[in-house]
């Protein structure tokens, strides 16, 4: 299919909630799915949400191996979750810092929970229920956030710890995108 453009904050299109999947086995479902795997992939992103490409559904690709935006994370196996349900485990919360191929360039320390149930669906429409912690629950919640309109800056707590890649960590040789 199509490497997309990805829309960039301040796109009105990310700020809007998007709508559940009703039909699985589509080739609606599927080119949105390949299009947004194409886009990922070409920006070596952990993950990628529909609305990123314009697209207002309820569905979310994400996975790292090594990875050089995220030098220090664990592996998360790939995965395409379509209508996702999170639910926090615990009430303990994490901060962390992120990135989003929405906000290029730019870092930002991020409270999440760090343990998470999530459900959903795969793109066949078979039940995905996984707990997970950690970092694996930090990518969820970021693309999942994605669905509701949120992007990360809106939950930093603190602004003095959002920035420029290349100035919060001038020691890494992270990716500056
Ligand atoms: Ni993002």
């Amino acid at each position: 299919m199509a490497i997309k453009p990805v829309l960039r904050m301040g796109d009105p299109r990310l700020l809007e909630p998007s709508k559940p999947i009703k039909k699985f086995r589509t080739a609606e479902l599927r080119n949105l799915i390949t299009d947004m795997r194409d886009t990922m992939a070409s920006l070596k992103g952990a993950g990628l949400a529909a609305p990123q490409i314009g697209v207002n559904l309820q569905v979310v690709i994400f996975g790292i191996e090594s990875n050089p935006r995220y030098p220090d994370a664990e592996s998360v196996p790939f995965t395409i979750l379509v209508n996702p349900k999170l639910t926090p485990v615990d009430k303990e919360i994490e901060e962390g810092w992120e990135g989003c191929l929405s906000v290029p360039g730019m870092r930002g320390l991020v409270p999440r929970f760090l343990n998470l149930r999530y459900q959903g669906f795969d793109e066949n429409g078979k039940k995905i229920d996984r707990t997970v912690d950690d970092f694996h629950a930090r990518v969820v919640q970021h693309e999942c956030d994605h669905l509701a309109g949120i992007l990360y800056p809106m939950r930093i707590r603190d602004m003095r710890n959002f920035g420029y890649t290349a100035e919060l960590f001038p020691d890494e040789d992270i990716a500056d995108d």
